[in-house]
């Protein structure tokens, strides 16, 4: 692995509001700097609970995340939140949308929308700046929340399900678009799916957790060349999903292996 950016040691979590829920169990991985990871398991076991703790957005009741060799103690413009919706103001255009957050943090006005800008042509939406949202798609509207969540210069992209709600072929092509992006920001990616056949498509390593409490219980790493055909044609990418899908099967009774 390359030097590792992103650094989980020993983390638990147990939610105390209204009743003991253990979350995750003592869990720790790291994540290389330009390592694309995604992380698989059954609903409950965790998934978003380690994504807001890897995001600082949450500190956890034991262990500590290190981020680029520093502990992880709030959230960081250094590292960027995509969730399942996009949540955009539907006040706001596109570009004023995607500069919120450097307007929030005080950049003059002209320079923020100059930034957004950029931003909207990487998502491949230099047309739609003058948008509502609700003239939007919701493939465009989670590139539009792509655009807002890397216009502050994150390395770091954390997606919760990013696509979930998307037709399949939106997705993707969103799919695609995320890995060009990757590319291009040389970004260091965590990314919770449901979908094994996306895990193998996108990730260099795909973490597995198991539920109650969720803790890892599998690191597949995916060696096959880029890019890849999306359509799970080439044999080792079936024979990779393949294993994917039998070892999570031991595991977790009920998790969607068709997926
Ligand atoms: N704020 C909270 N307070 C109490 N319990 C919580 C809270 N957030 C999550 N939980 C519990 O922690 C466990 C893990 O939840 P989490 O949302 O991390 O799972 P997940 O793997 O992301 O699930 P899904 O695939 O459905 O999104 C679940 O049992 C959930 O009910
Ligand atoms: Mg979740």
């Amino acid at each position: 692995m390359a030097e590792p950016l992103l650094v989980a040691e020993g983390i638990e979590m147990t939610y105390s509001d209204g009743g003991r829920v253990e979350a995750l169990a003592e869990t720790s991985l790291a994540v290389g700097r330009g390592e694309f990871v995604c992380l698989l398991g059954p609903s409950g076991c965790g998934k978003s609970t380690l994504l807001h703790i890897l995001g600082g957005l949450r500190r956890p009741t034991a262990g500590q995340v290190l981020f680029d060799g520093r502990p992880l103690r709030s959230p960081q413009q250094r590292i960027a939140y995509v969730f399942q919706k996009a949540n955009l103001m539907p006040w706001r255009t596109a570009l004023a949308n995607v500069a919120l957050p450097l307007e929030v943090r005080g950049v003059p006005r002209a320079e923020a929308a100059a930034r957004a800008h950029e931003m909207l042509a990487l998502v491949g939406l230099t047309g739609f700046a003058g948008s509502y949202p609700r003239r939007l798609s919701g493939g465009m509207e989670q590139r539009v929340a792509i655009a807002r969540a890397l216009v502050q210069g994150a390395e770091v992209l954390l997606l919760d399900e990013p696509f979930g709600s998307l037709d399949a072929l939106t997705r993707e092509q969103l799919n695609e678009e995320l890995l060009r992006i990757w590319q291009a920001q040389q970004l260091t990616v965590v990314m919770v799916t449901h979908s094994i056949a996306e895990a193998v498509f996108l990730a260099d390593r795909v973490l597995v957790l198991t539920s109650r409490p969720g803790r890892l219980a599998l690191e597949l790493p995916v060696t096959l060349p880029r890019p890849r055909p999306w359509d799970a044609a080439s044999p080792t990418q079936a024979r990779l999903a393949g294993e994917l899908r039998r070892a999570i099967a031991q595991w977790s009774a009920g998790f969607e292996v068709g997926a």
